[in-house]
């Protein structure tokens, strides 16, 4: 536990989303449970909970509901007692919000942490709520600043920390700070967002606490932190918990420049290096060059291939010669041998992408 704990604080965390942007990954897994640094995403944020004292928490799930227990189970596993509550057609994040806090024990004046399920933060927890406390505000938002606010919640405050308004997405925003997706709510606050209906804590709730004068707070800082909803920035997280640059307790293993997990088999004259994470089973061959990428289970990457910045699905296949850049390979895709495929292309599931006979011919 770190010093700055706040033993028996209760969390609910957002997991309900159908992960758009990172299709095709997250036709078959919901985007918390994709492998990041060698386990699925959601650990991290677990073990970095439970390290500011948090011991009970409760899923908001929705969409592929059913997938999020057969991983984390009753949770004791990882020292948490985990609750699953689940939206029969998704209600938002603040109706996701209202049903999950069915499943807490927290009194009316209690702080209750949430948090959006795709976040890495290296931020101080304990502080956070701890000024939550001490200003007795209604809710406390994580802020961090970025350099494109347009695809965030712009949160302006005032000298004294109050937010003065909350503009989800918008396209003329007035700082560069947004929320950060980790908020502290009065139990009661929560308590007050009508039942079984579709709310949006950021286009509904906070504006409205806001309107009425309430106090809504803004904690600040400049620690790590990332929302890991797009490709770029999914590879991006798990090449930095790989290479230190924000510790995660939940990480399989020591790892240098790159993580192997157990199984996985990587010849001694491939080339595996910033930061990439190789899935259990997983195969790269000799020559094969494997930088800043995620390997899931059970992939190939064949001799003379390059894969640099992507995301390989689970037994996806990257042939010989093959060169894949800012990519997304879809489960059981097949890259066949010679292709160069552009940056940011996508790549289905099972898609069988065939030789590209002009450079694999021009190659040998
Ligand atoms: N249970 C449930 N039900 N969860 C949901 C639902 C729902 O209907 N809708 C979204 N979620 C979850 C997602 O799974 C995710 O963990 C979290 O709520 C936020 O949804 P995203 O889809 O990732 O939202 P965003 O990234 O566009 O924007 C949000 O996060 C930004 C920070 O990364 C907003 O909160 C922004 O204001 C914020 O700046
Ligand atoms: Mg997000």
């Amino acid at each position: 536990m770190t010093e700055t704990s706040v033993p028996g604080l209760e969390a609910i965390l957002l997991v309900g989303g159908q992960g758009t942007r990172l299709r095709p990954l997250t036709l078959g897994t919901p985007k918390p449970l994709l492998p990041t640094a060698g386990v699925p995403f959601l650990a991290h944020q677990l073990a970095r909970a439970r390290s500011f004292g948090v011991r009970r928490i409760v899923f908001a799930t929705s969409y592929k509901a059913a997938m999020f227990e057969p991983v984390f189970g009753d949770g004791a596993e990882f020292g948490l007692s985990l609750e699953y509550m689940t939206e029969e057609t998704p209600l938002g994040t603040g109706g996701a919000i209202r049903n999950a806090a069915e499943g807490l024990t927290a009194a009316p004046t209690d702080p209750v942490l949430v948090l959006n399920g795709d976040i890495l933060s290296g931020h101080d927890i304990g502080d956070q709520v701890r000024t939550h406390l001490a200003r007795n505000a209604a809710v406390t938002l994580h802020l961090t600043e970025v350099d494109d606010p347009t695809r965030f919640g712009c949160v302006p405050t005032d000298d004294d920390g109050r937010v003065t308004a909350f503009l989800e997405k918008t396209s003329n925003p007035v700082t560069n700070r947004i929320n950060a997706g980790c908020y502290v709510f009065t139990r009661s606050v929560i308590d007050r967002i009508p039942r079984d209906e579709v709310v949006s804590v950021e286009r509904e709730t906070f504006p409205g606490l806001i309107e009425s004068g309430e106090l809504v707070l803004g904690y600040h800082d400049r620690t790590y932190w990332l929302d890991v909803g797009t490709p770029a920035a999914f590879v991006q997280g798990s090449r930095d918990l790989v290479l230190g640059r924000l510790a995660s307790p939940a990480l399989p293993g020591p790892t240098g420049d790159h993580l192997a997990l157990d199984g996985a088999d990587v010849s001694p004259e491939a080339k595996v290096n910033n930061g990439s994470a190789v899935g259990s089973r997983a195969v790269v061959e000799a020559g094969a060059v494997v930088s800043g990428s995620v390997l899931s289970d059970e992939c190939v990457v064949e001799a003379g291939a390059t894969v640099t910045d992507s995301v390989l699905g689970r037994g996806a296949r990257v042939c010989s010669g093959a060169v894949v850049r800012d990519a997304v390979i879809g489960d059981g895709a097949v890259v066949g041998p010679g292709n160069e495929l552009q940056a940011g292309i996508r790549v289905w599931p099972g898609v069988r992408l065939p030789a590209c006979a002009v450079r694999w011919s021009s190659d040998i």
